[in-house]
């Protein structure tokens, strides 16, 4: 057990190459209440662009536009709808005429306050607008503080296909508030967990013992657990994302799952299934093709699949995809390089590797399993 006692503060350092210095991931209950404090470590100025949506607002915008305004900041609030349909080109727009007509200019801040969608959203407007502003990113869901808040991925949506269009970019400073946690509803909390398991099973077997030790904890919304967990997961990404922060290579282990995941969300129109569960079927599936070429065992593969399974994730396909539209799916995928994919597969619980070469029997066999 790495359970530690008490309301602790977290920090992590991100060291990317091409910037100058590092930025911090700060991680604890409530520290959004020090929202200035730690703005003013990347920060002098007084103006600032507050990116959300209304369903974050809803719960919290009483609470950031009062600490705003204690902290006597000059702001301006661009609220979104909540959901995938508003990471397009029409919300950027209206995002750059916003920031224009309100005068911002290159020395300004912006604060993405939400999910995935808003992080992703205000991250590439932070990245194009006038060449680049600065940005924190406040993520409020645990996929996003896990996950798309750190890493410096930003993207929007082409009618074509999801993150199409997008930039690695930085942000100044990423907090992480587990206060928020407290308001997601157990299907997105697992969404989240779905992320952190990946992260246990890729490169970390304390992770995975701790998630079997503490489960009761971390689906009862405990925020030390959660704390614990969440930190030990950015600390992962942030030393695979320092390594290859362009995905050139390594920083692909990150997509543990994801292959198979993402085609799952596709054929279902990103309707059915939330993201984490496309990846914990994706996860089963790469454990069975780990086991297919005897790289793991039986009893590891039935350690993933019970992991998943005791966290409420499914192992199996839950709507009745066809396979071969399933394999099909596999080779849109932007990360197919050349029409070539690449596999994440374990070596054990705790480590991962990328194969390249699979034939599409073993990866159609198993997938025939999932129904
Ligand atoms: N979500 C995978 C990555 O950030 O690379």
């Amino acid at each position: 057990m790495r359970r530690k006692e008490g309301n602790l503060l977290r920090k992590l350092k991100v060291g990317i190459k091409e910037k100058k210095s590092d930025y911090e991931i700060i991680i604890g209950e409530n520290i959004i209440k020090k929202l200035k404090d730690y703005i003013e470590q990347v920060y002098k100025g007084k103006k600032v662009f507050l990116l959300s949506d209304q369903n974050v607002m809803s719960l919290y915008g009483e609470k950031i536009t009062e600490i705003l305004t204690d902290a006597h900041y000059d702001y301006t609030t661009f609220i979104i709808p909540p959901g995938e349909g508003s990471k397009n080109f029409d919300f950027l727009l209206k995002g750059y005429d916003l920031l224009l007509k309100e005068g911002f200019g290159r020395n300004n801040l912006l604060l993405a306050l939400g999910g995935g969608v808003v992080g992703d959203l205000a991250g590439f407007l932070a990245a194009t607008f006038m060449r680049g502003i600065a940005f924190v990113q406040i993520p409020t869901s645990l996929l996003a503080q896990v996950d798309s808040s750190i890493g410096g991925k930003t993207a929007v949506n082409h009618p074509l296909g999801k993150n199409l269009i997008g930039a690695f970019y930085q942000p100044e400073l990423v907090l992480i508030d587990t206060y928020f946690l407290k308001t997601l509803d157990r299907r997105e909390l697992v969404n989240g967990l779905a992320e952190i398991i990946k992260y246990g099973f890729i490169a970390d077997r304390g992770l995975l013992t701790y998630l079997e030790e503490n489960r009761e904890a971390i689906l009862n919304y405990d925020t030390e657990a959660l704390g614990d967990i969440i930190y030990t997961s950015c600390k992962i990404k942030a030393k695979v994302v320092e390594e290859d922060e362009k995905e050139k290579g390594k920083r692909a282990i990150l997509n543990f799952g994801h292959t198979i995941g993402h085609a799952l969300e596709a054929v279902t129109d990103y309707e059915k299934y939330h993201h984490g569960e496309a990846v914990a079927v994706g996860m089963a599936a790469a454990a069975e093709i780990s086991r297919k070429l005897s790289l793991i065992s039986k009893e590891d593969r039935d350690y993933l699949e019970k992991m998943i399974g005791d966290y409420g994730l499914p192992v199996t396909f839950q709507y009745g995809e066809n396979s071969t539209e399933v394999y099909e799916r596999l080779f849109y995928d932007k990360k197919a390089k050349d029409g070539q994919l690449r596999w994440v597969l374990l070596k054990e619980p705790g480590e991962a590797y990328i194969e390249e070469e699979l034939s599409k029997d073993i990866i159609m066999e198993v997938l025939e399993g999932l129904r």
